[in-house]
């Protein structure tokens, strides 16, 4: 996938990636990294086929490879990963000839994936925040005991897209 490899070895992409390597190399819980967003994208994408939707694949990898990448200006600064994400893919983007109405479809994304609000809708914004959740391996996670996810949105089985958002 062309667009998503010039997202990749983008010297932007690649400078946050290694600055939230560095940030989270003691982390306990979940990790931010390439392995996350490839997992996302992933299930995005296999939802994405499952319901027969119309969002096209290098979209679909662009929002999850893109959506946590602000994860260091949080640690650093405070700032609102999702803020820091759209901000970063602004200055990304476009250089990976995605359109003007494929970057505001991707920065949607980026910016609701953390919000709690009802998630039934096809949209590119619902299959990252359904595919991020999904994402984590919450009953083989060491540090459950303390996390601060709510107990009933912990994935405690290994869930399918057509477990949830119904
Ligand atoms: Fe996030
Ligand atoms: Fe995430």
């Amino acid at each position: 996938m062309k667009r998503i490899d010039q997202i990749l070895f983008h010297p932007k992409y690649q400078y946050a990636l290694a600055q939230i390597k560095t940030w989270e190399q003691d982390r306990q819980f979940c990790r931010h990294d390439i392995g996350h967003f490839l997992d996302v994208a992933r299930l995005a994408y296999i939802h994405c086929l499952e319901r027969g939707l119309d969002v096209k694949k290098d979209v679909i990898y662009a929002a999850a490879l893109l959506h946590d990448i602000g994860r260091y200006r949080q640690y650093e600064a405070g700032i609102p990963h999702e803020e820091a994400s759209v901000h970063l893919a602004d200055g990304i983007l476009p250089a990976c000839s995605f359109s003007e109405e494929e970057q505001a479809q991707i920065r949607d994304a980026i910016l609701g994936h953390r919000r709690n609000e009802d998630r039934r809708t096809e949209s590119l914004a619902d299959l990252l925040y359904r595919a991020d959740k999904m994402s984590r391996n919450c009953f083989d996670c060491a540090a459950r005991e303390m996390c601060n996810w709510p107990e009933d949105k912990m994935n405690m089985v290994i869930r399918d897209h057509w477990g949830e958002g119904r």
